[in-house]
């Protein structure tokens, strides 16, 4: 299992765990404490409410969609901030993998927007056919993994923490549900009776709401283009990315997806792809977004572009890199030829979609 803890928050990503107050919700009111006797000096007893569980301090405000991208389809699943928070915890919490030793941050790396660099080893051992994929603007998508065989989070979630953390969502939900705070996250997120265990479907749900919350903050290119005649060299990049080069065709800003299944000509790995669903799409894959690129060193779903300029370069040369026969590549991918000052502006407005934002630190596990 590769560790990106070497990428640091530097120069970053594009995470806005930050927003206003949202109003009190429902859930978030502080459980009434008991009177606690007194005690020595010094010694902070743990409070804990009248149901015997531990006193849990208010949920986070729900992160604010930034400004740039569209509300959030009224589609998408419906956050609180008490089940983002649980679903915060989960992430990071290395009890949610069998082995006790890996979490999802593992292999959905924070200061990468929440994607990887590399095919990362499943929990059997083997590397994972796919890169691990970013999970921002998530919210936004409606069916998930690479291949699109998921309609919603929670359910590839259940076979996912099998697959990449090696137990059931429900043996996880056991166990964590002998942890006191634990108990008390899922009694506040779902409203859980005191003596009703939590079940996997609990733990999933969680973690759909965290990973639905995250989102792409604001980039350099979403301040050019509020600003008239800001940054001439972007707005021509812009131009091109938008006219002679037919980005996006596929990349529709603002999201910077189309959030469709295309062939780019990446045959050298097999792989069934979106075939997995529909047999006319063999070999095809999901656009990704192109916001908070930062910091990686792979791209595509095979990891096989080792820079952000050699992925353009791919679809500039028509997704011909690895000999594909043109008529199984999407159509809407031609050869484009650009001068090299344009080939410059066209790359300074892909780089300026990254985030400006370093990853929020990783919170404190009970
Ligand atoms: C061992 C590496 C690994 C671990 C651990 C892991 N993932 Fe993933 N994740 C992947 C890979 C690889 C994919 C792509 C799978 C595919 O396309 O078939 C993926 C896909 C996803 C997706 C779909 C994203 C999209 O764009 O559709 C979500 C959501 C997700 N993971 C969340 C999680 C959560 C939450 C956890 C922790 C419970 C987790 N992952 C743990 C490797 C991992
Ligand atoms: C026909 C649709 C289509 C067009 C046109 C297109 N792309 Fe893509 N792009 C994709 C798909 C699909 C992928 C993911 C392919 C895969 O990994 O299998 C992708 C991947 C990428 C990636 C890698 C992202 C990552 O996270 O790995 C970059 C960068 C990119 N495209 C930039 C561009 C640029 C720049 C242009 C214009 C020169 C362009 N694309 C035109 C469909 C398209």
């Amino acid at each position: 299992m590769k560790h990106h803890s070497k990428v640091v928050a530097a120069t970053a990503v594009a995470l806005l765990a930050c927003g206003k107050r949202s109003g009190s919700e429902p859930s978030d009111k502080p459980v009434p404490t008991k009177p606690v006797p007194p005690v020595a000096v010094g010694v902070v007893p743990p409070p804990v409410s009248d149901n015997g569980l531990p006193v849990l301090p208010p949920a986070p405000p729900l992160p604010e969609v930034p400004r740039g991208l569209p509300d959030r389809p009224a589609t998408s699943i419906a956050p609180t901030p008490a089940g983002v928070a649980l679903g915060e915890l989960l992430f990071f919490d290395a009890r949610v993998s069998q082995a006790g030793k890996t979490n999802c941050a593992t292999c959905h790396d924070p200061a990468l927007a929440f994607a990887g660099n590399d095919r990362a080893l499943a929990a059997d051992g083997r590397p994972n056919a796919r890169r691990t994929p970013s999970l921002i603007n998530l919210a936004w998508q409606s069916d998930f993994a690479w291949d699109g065989r998921y309609s919603d989070v929670a359910t590839l979630l259940t076979a996912h923490i099998r697959g990449q953390l090696g137990d059931t969502a429900d043996a996880v939900a056991a166990r964590l549900a002998q942890i006191p705070v634990y108990r008390a996250h899922f009694v506040r997120a779902f409203g859980l009776a005191i003596d009703a265990a939590p079940a996997g479907s609990h733990v999933t749900a969680a973690l759909a709401q965290y990973v639905s919350t995250r989102y792409s903050s604001t980039s350099t290119w979403d301040q050019v283009e509020r600003t008239p005649n800001a940054d001439k060299n972007l707005q021509a990049g812009y131009q091109l990315f938008t006219g002679l080069a037919g980005c996006a065709t596929c990349h529709v800003p603002p999201l910077y997806t189309d959030n469709r299944f295309h062939r780019i000509g990446l045959i050298a790995t097999p792989d069934e792809g979106r075939g997995k669903v529909d047999p006319a799409l063999n070999g095809a894959f999901r656009t990704p977004s192109l916001r908070a690129l930062n910091n990686r060193t792979a791209f595509f779903h095979d990891a096989s572009a080792p820079s952000l300029d050699a992925a353009i370069d791919w679809h500039l040369a028509g997704g011909r890199g690895q000999n594909a026969d043109p008529s199984i590549i999407d159509p809407a991918l031609t050869k484009v030829t650009l001068t090299p000052e344009q080939r410059t502006q066209l790359g300074a407005f892909v780089h300026a979609l990254e985030g400006k934002q370093g990853p929020a630190p990783a919170p404190t596990l009970p």
